[in-house]
């Protein structure tokens, strides 16, 4: 791709709430464009397309016809979680780059086989994290590596709202991978890794309905130099979706939603004059996804196989903190 002039197509793969929201993004980032998209409804595609797309973008009434098209780079998963190894294994198949929704897959031995399939076919892949895109938390997990913030001891984030949807939404049904944790709390501890780094230990309680998934789950972590965290996911409450994080020094409060702050502000104990304000080192694009697709441009660019900011081996590591607690706390999959 090094070189080519024409913008990175697209194929969007499902017309879903989070398509929407990518597509509108996707709209504001230089060299990218919406080139197709496939719903297993042509009727729903087409209306996608009219108010996604460009005139040339193509519509497709399947993911089989959506992948195969020539026009089409990249494509960008957001079918419900147990759907998502389906969609990446044709789109690799038929020779394209993936960017697949979160998380992504039920469990590790599914993702694995994932990016089994990306490297098989020398193809990218990366999970839509785009937390870890996000130009505050970049900025902010650089700048406390270097220990500006002083040591971090305790991080704190929660993640929630009161999911009121049938029984069969993809929120709440066990087939389609529903449940807090893997929706919503892979949020506090994708953020609780990427700022304090592995876990070496992590116990949760849960709320469990009667179907088998989660619907509440409180999690507690050690992790390295001491660090721990409490993270929190809930599909029946209106979480505060803050976080922070206490050092020796003082405090750092992520403004707004913590998966998509608008600023980390530092307070020093006892010197509030001194407070440092981190508001991304680049523009924030759309709502955020717009930076996650930028990444997924300049990797492709580069010819790299795999984002530096969302490596296969973080999604996986996360990905087996869920399948661990899943196992503590009773949640299973019909395919588990
Ligand atoms: N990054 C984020 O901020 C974010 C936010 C929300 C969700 N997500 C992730 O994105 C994925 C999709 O979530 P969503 O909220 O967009 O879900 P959604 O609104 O239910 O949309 C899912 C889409 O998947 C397709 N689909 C294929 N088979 C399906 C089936 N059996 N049941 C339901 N839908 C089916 C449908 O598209 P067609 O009818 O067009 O085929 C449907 O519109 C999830 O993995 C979720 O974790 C990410």
């Amino acid at each position: 791709m090094t070189g080519n002039p024409d913008p990175l197509g697209w194929g969007i793969l499902a017309t879903g709430k989070i398509a929407r929201a990518f597509a509108a993004d996707l709209a504001l980032v230089p060299g990218a464009r919406l080139a197709a998209v496939g719903s297993r409804s042509e009727t729903s595609a087409q209306a996608f397309a009219s108010e996604y797309g460009d005139s040339g973008t193509r519509v497709h009434g399947s993911y089989a016809s959506l992948v195969a098209d020539p026009a089409v780079d990249v494509v960008y998963v957001a079918t419900p979680h147990s759907l998502h190894l389906a969609g990446a294994r044709a789109a690799f198949a038929a020779g394209k780059h993936v960017l697949c929704e979160k998380p992504l897959t039920l469990r590790t031995a599914d993702a694995e086989e994932m990016v089994r399939l990306a490297t098989e076919h020398d193809r990218f892949l990366m999970e839509a994290m785009w937390t870890a895109c996000h130009p505050v938390v970049r900025e902010l997990r650089r700048d406390l590596a270097t220990g500006r913030f002083g040591t971090p001891r305790h991080l704190a984030a929660e993640l929630g709202f009161r999911v009121d949807a049938a029984p069969t939404d993809r929120m709440l049904a066990p087939e389609l991978g529903g449940g807090a944790l893997l929706d919503m709390g892979i949020y506090p501890l994708t953020l609780a890794h990427l700022l304090l780094g592995e876990a070496e230990e992590l116990r949760g309680v849960a709320t469990v309905a009667p179907s088998g998934i989660d619907l509440d789950v409180a999690i507690a972590g050690r992790y390295p130099n001491g660090a721990v965290a409490t993270l929190h996911a809930s599909m029946t409450s209106w979480s505060s979706r803050a976080a922070s994080i206490a050092t020796d020094l003082g405090r750092i409060i992520l403004d707004g939603d913590f998966h998509h702050p608008t600023a980390a502000v530092f307070t020093p104990i006892g010197r509030p004059d001194q407070q440092v304000v981190l508001a991304g080192e680049e523009p924030v694009i759309g709502r955020g996804y717009g930076n996650e697709i930028a990444e997924v441009g300049r990797c492709l660019r580069a010819g790299l196989r795999e984002s530096p900011l969302v490596p296969h081996a973080q999604t996986l590591t996360v990905l087996r903190q869920m399948d661990a607690l899943r196992a503590d706390l009773g949640i299973r999959y019909p395919d588990d």
